[in-house]
């Protein structure tokens, strides 16, 4: 419907129909206007299928939803890094969404795993905003071509679930820039979703629905958004502030309450009804891109879904560690041991939680062998161990020839509403492992977990794969890829600590009372285990596979660039073992040196290719001053700091094959304001401005000599020591010590100011 069109529909309302329109009917419907013929339309979780329920409804997963296809979750499609099979499962899942009559899917699900412990780490994508961003904007991309909606969450700075409605997160302008709204800006911006959700939490001390700094100067007035944001499932804090602030839909429904609020503020004069009227105006936009392009062709084929759900899973299976034990032979003994073999861990609990239409577990995968055997080895639902599952297992590893042990988080560790408390498997698990690995030298683990898990046992055991949350089809992909039929290609999405400890967020982590300060500022995840040379058990990037892949021909297209052009960058990827594989080639910029603290190495660009054995192919990127630049905090922009830069394109954040360096030269000067507390080092590191101070230092002549409190060469100190004090030393230092006239620093700090 044109603009014009809608206005016209606006100034036919009511004030309190206008009010109507912002806020659900019920749980997941928008309000209909029959009146003036406007529908109702249905919102629904996903996001990695459909969670639409038809009776009471309820945010928390609790109730029932219709029979749907559960997809892998985030943490596992991330970990494919392939853009165009998530855009395909995005295909999918609005083709889902037409024939079952969903205007738009909440999600998807993009805040950073800032600690391994966040209870909903398993429906985000990663410890990087690049990743995060890219991985959602493909699903973005795939659901609205079938002119569904998506509702990209949670919109700020929602990293942990502990006290995830009254928290504030305290986090610092250039760390929100880089890290926590980077998730959300390449998505936005490229892919344009019909909606934003806006998250429960504050971020520094203002409620996120009613937080007019993010919701309408940076997401509208900088990047561009044109949907409407909903409220997170009774984050509403007030509705009138909201509406002022951008929040144009609230969800669920409030049964008239704040409707009224809004009428009464409009009419006391209190709220310009033109607020409303634009969020109206959203609403309707929204709203008929959907009606008028509904797919009555659309069918929900669950069978053929559940096959591609399989597809999707083989692709983010990440190998960990394999000591030549894999693939296994088809031929061999092989024990799988584990509950998870026969009821896997697919998905997590609470507001994304699918009503899975069919399941395949390993064990439904393997049905027709006669050489596997099963144990069931613990109880998921205890910590203690259970005697007799785990004799039975070490007695079924003992017999064969491999043992396969299908570990994993149970249930109760992850889920909406609550934080992990730590990062260990339950104790039942690692006991097992620990026992099978005495019976049996050839063990395999196959975790299923939506963030990292400690792994004592790492060194005993030859073979590990995560599938994280695999989705309902997990069990034929693990099946496949456990016996080379599928080359694993995954790449993980964030780095797997040794410990809780060694997390940079660890000392913060869901923060004193209602108080989260994100101290570590941007340094999350590998970009502070690799600033501070912490051992990880595994990085950042990396992923095995069943072939070799060699790297070659590094090339950029200058060795100089001014900030405003664009970097080509290439590199020649060869496949050189024996089986058809996919690499993920991922390319890092790092600047050492410079004025600024910032990670070695930052995610700028990744690639996912298919290689036959023997072939090679080129990749290339195109790095725009984003790539070098970080936030600066005096222009609130983003900026380049003239220098070195690093292009680095490797297997993994720490697998660098090739490198080389380019010098990228800054067109913007970052206005500095000088006083008598500016340092002499500081005046002289500006080209501009360094030879005023050469004058002043010349024209202190006898005075210099005279002040003793200014540093001069002598037997206990060098022409170095000298230069090091002298640049620390502040304009307000030299005028006391060498008691030179007042009015020469007045007159020179004016002109160090022009
Ligand atoms: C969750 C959202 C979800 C909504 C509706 C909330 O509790 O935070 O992610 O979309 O409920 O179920």
């Amino acid at each position: 419907m044109t603009i014009e069109k809608i206005r016209e529909l606006i100034g036919k309302m009511t004030l309190e129909e206008k009010a109507s329109l912002c806020s659900g009917e019920d749980f997941w419907h928008t309000k209909a206007i029959e009146r003036l013929g406007i529908p109702a339309a249905m919102l629904t979780d996903g996001p990695h299928g459909l969670r639409k329920q038809d009776g009471r409804g309820d945010h928390l997963g609790l109730g029932d939803s219709i029979k749907a296809v559960c997809f892998p979750a985030g943490c596992a499609t991330a970990a494919s890094f392939d853009r165009e099979l998530i855009e395909k499962m995005g295909e999918t899942i609005g083709n889902e969404c037409q024939a079952e009559g969903v205007a738009v899917i909440l999600g998807p699900a993009v805040n950073i795993k800032r600690s391994p412990l966040c209870g909903r780490n398993f429906e985000y994508y990663s410890e990087d905003p690049l990743v995060a961003s890219e991985m959602a904007g493909a699903l973005i991309k795939g659901v609205q071509s079938k002119n569904v909606g998506t509702s990209i969450k949670h919109f700020l700075a929602n990293n942990q679930e502990h006290r995830r409605m009254s928290s504030s997160s305290e986090v610092d302008e250039r760390t929100l820039r880089e890290i926590y709204l980077a998730a959300f800006e390449g998505a936005v911006k490229k892919q344009k979703p019909w909606s934003v959700m806006a998250a429960y939490n504050k971020i520094n001390g203002v409620f996120a629905p009613e937080n007019k700094t993010y919701l309408t100067d940076v997401l509208r007035s900088e990047w561009g958004f044109d949907g409407y944001v909903v409220s997170d499932w009774g984050a509403v804090n007030d509705r009138v502030l909201g509406l002022e602030a951008g929040l144009d839909l609230e969800m669920p429904s409030t049964k008239g309450v704040n409707d009224k609020l809004s009428v009464e503020a409009i009419k006391e004069g209190q709220l310009e009804e033109k607020y409303l009227d634009l969020a109206c105006e959203r609403m309707l936009d929204v709203l008929y891109r959907y009606i008028e392009n509904r797919d009555p062709e659309a069918v929900f084929d669950r069978e053929m879904d559940h096959e591609f759900a399989k597809k999707v899973a083989e692709e983010c299976i990440v190998l960990l560690k394999n000591d030549g034990i894999l693939p296994l032979k088809k031929s061999a003994n092989i024990a799988f041991i584990g509950k998870y073999a026969k009821q896997p861990r697919y998905q997590g609990g609470g507001s994304s939680h699918i009503n899975a239409a069919k399941i395949t577990s390993a064990m439904d995968a393997v049905e027709h062998r006669n050489n596997i055997l099963y144990a069931q080895g613990f109880d998921d639902k205890a910590d203690v161990v259970d005697e007799v599952l785990l004799a039975e297992a070490v007695e079924a590893a003992g017999k064969a020839e491999v043992a396969v042990i299908f570990a994993g988080l149970p249930d109760a560790f992850e889920c909406e509403g609550y934080d992990r408390s730590h990062m260990r498997l339950p104790g039942c698990q690692n006991t097992l492992i620990h026992a099978v690995c005495e019976v049996q030298e050839n063990v395999v683990i196959v975790l299923h977990n939506g963030s990292p898990v400690e792994m004592p046992w790492i060194k005993k055991v030859k073979g590990v794969i995560e599938c994280y949350l695999g989705g309902e089809a997990v069990g034929s992909a693990q099946v496949d890829i456990l016996f080379g039929d599928v080359n694993p290609s995954g790449k993980l999405p964030e780095s797997f600590p040794i410990k809780l400890q060694d997390n940079s967020s660890y000392l913060y982590f869901g923060g004193e009372g209602d108080i989260v300060e994100y101290r570590e500022g941007v340094f999350v995840g590998y970009r502070y285990y690799d600033k501070k040379e912490i051992e990880v058990l595994f990085p950042f990037g990396h992923g095995l596979s069943y072939t070799e892949f060699e790297y070659s021909d590094l090339k950029l297209d200058k060795e100089q660039m001014k900030d405003t052009e664009n970097l080509r960058v290439s590199v020649i990827v060869k496949n050189t073992g024996a089986m058809k594989g996919k690499e993920v080639v991922q390319l890092y910029v790092g600047c050492e040196g410079g004025s600024i603290i910032r990670p070695l190495k930052e995610l700028r660009g990744f690639e996912k290719l298919e290689l036959m054995p023997g072939e090679s192919k080129e990749v290339t990127f195109t790095l725009d001053k984003r790539a070098f630049a970080y936030w600066n905090t005096t222009l609130h922009d983003w900026h380049v700091e003239t220098g070195a830069y690093k292009i680095m394109v490797g297997r993994s954040s720490r697998d660098i094959v090739l490198e080389q360096e380019i010098q990228v030269d800054s067109t913007v000067k970052v206005p500095r304001v000088y006083s008598y507390a500016s340092t002499i080092g500081d005046i002289m590191a500006d080209p501009d401005k360094a030879g005023i101070i050469s004058g002043l230092m010349s024209n202190m002549g006898g005075r210099r000599e005279a002040a003793a409190e200014v540093p001069q060469q002598n037997d206990a100190i060098s022409p170095e020591m000298v230069q090091a004090m002298m640049q620390g030393m502040s304009l307000r230092n030299i005028l006391t010590f060498t008691g030179m006239p007042k009015e020469v620093f007045d007159n020179l700090i004016i002109e160090l100011n022009k």
